[in-house]
């Protein structure tokens, strides 16, 4: 069978690494990856061409594609447009909305190459090797009400973090099942001393746990899991949370591995059916410089292979390549350090390739 996937690279540094990514998907391809490749338009690139974040013909092509290849999106150009719902950001959240993509996975995993690249002590983070399990279609980030009006004479914003039981849940299954395959043990993190819908949230979370007896449940609130992550971040197996509390940790946890330009991620649904993008976003500072770090999105591409298109020999490839480019000591400029080569992001596109040929 014949998969569509659809690269999406968006704006800032998105387009430099999408271009490195799809060269390794080519690479796929021509190793037996039945698949068709389209690109089209998100984020602030498809506001200035169609006045619109996710126009409806990316929306068609990406409801139709069976995985997706974000780069990122947003950026200072675009945050002035008053009208949020038509800033490039909201053209990944309605993608994920779209599609049910409520599972996000964004594996936090040290090569140990690039020990000497985190900012903590290596033996803080060697063999470090954590899933952070996000919820993403929900949670404070889709809740309603929200906006930003007029009341007693001055203005107020507000948002409404709601979660109901069955999307707790499904999230929950998805953390239970990948603790399953791991290091068993699951740390559900949320604010259940001061927020019902964390409450709740703890008491989905300890009414799942019966099902999956050889998974060890814990709980932990966000403001200790930031600090325990920085702290002894190697404890974790797998961790679940809400949407917002997993886009900050999740941050946090891509600085463990060296760079933010080493995190990929999958977005998935119940069928199966995802998006793969790196946790970073556009990074304004530098694009267009040809030096951002392409590794997180071509890991994106092997996140893909396993979770979405049933190739997990490739996916394999892919990451040896990943390993063998740090063996042979290129790095880009966000994970440099003393003996080792500083390459471009064209130039970390063209080793990984010829890895992945030679392996
Ligand atoms: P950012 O992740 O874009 O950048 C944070 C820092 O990390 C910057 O210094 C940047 O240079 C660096 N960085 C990020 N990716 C890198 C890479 N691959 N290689 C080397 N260095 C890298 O976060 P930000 O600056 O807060 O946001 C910039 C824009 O990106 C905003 O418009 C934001 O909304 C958007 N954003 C998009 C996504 C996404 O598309 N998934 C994710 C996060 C932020
Ligand atoms: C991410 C990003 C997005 C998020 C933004 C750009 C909407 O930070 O993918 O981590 O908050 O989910
Ligand atoms: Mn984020």
């Amino acid at each position: 069978m014949t998969h569509k996937i659809l690269v999406l690279p968006g704006d800032g540094i998105g387009p430099e690494i999408t271009a490195q990514a799809s060269r390794i998907l080519a690479a796929c391809q021509a190793r037996g990856l039945d698949a068709e490749v389209e690109e089209a338009l998100v984020g602030g690139s498809a506001y200035d061409v169609h006045g619109d974040p996710l126009p409806a013909e990316t929306l068609e092509k990406a409801k139709a594609a069976r995985g997706i290849l974000l780069g990122a999106v947003g950026g200072p150009k675009w945050d002035k447009i008053e009208d949020l719902t038509k800033r490039p950001e909201k053209g990944l959240l309605g993608l994920r909305k779209h599609l049910g993509l409520f599972g996000n996975l964004r594996p936090a995993l040290l090569y140990p190459q690039l020990a000497e690249a985190s900012s903590l002590k290596p033996e803080v983070v060697s063999g470090l090797d954590i899933m952070i399990v996000r919820e993403l279609t929900g949670g404070i980030y889709f809740g309603q009400p929200r906006g930003i009006e007029a009341r007693d004479g001055q203005r107020v914003g507000f948002n409404t973090y709601i979660y109901s039981e069955s999307e707790i849940e499904r999230i929950g299954r998805v953390a239970f099942e990948m603790a399953q395959k791991r290091g068993k043990r699951l740390c559900s993190v949320d604010k259940a001393n001061v927020l019902e819908v964390t409450i709740l949230w703890r008491e989905v979370m300890e009414r799942l746990a019966p099902e999956y007896p050889d998974v060890e449940l814990s709980h932990m609130y966000v403001d200790n899991a930031a600090m325990q992550l920085v702290r002894a971040p190697k404890q974790f197996d797998v961790m679940v949370t809400g949407n917002m509390f997993g886009d900050i940790l999740s941050d946090a946890a891509a600085m463990l591995t060296g760079s933010i330009g080493m995190l990929p991620s999958a977005s998935l649904n119940e069928s199966g059916q995802g998006m793969y993008e790196p946790c970073h976003g556009s990074a304004p500072d530098i694009a267009g410089q040809g030096v951002a770090n392409p590794l997180a999105t071509i890991l994106s591409v092997a996140m893909m292979l396993r979770y979405s298109l049933a190739e997990p020999a490739l996916a394999e490839r892919i990451e040896a390549a990943v390993g063998k480019v740090l063996d042979d000591g290129l790095r880009t400029a966000d994970i440099a350090s003393s003996g080792k080569r500083t390459v471009s992001t064209r130039e970390m596109g063209d080793a990984v390739l010829a890895a992945f040929e030679s392996l």
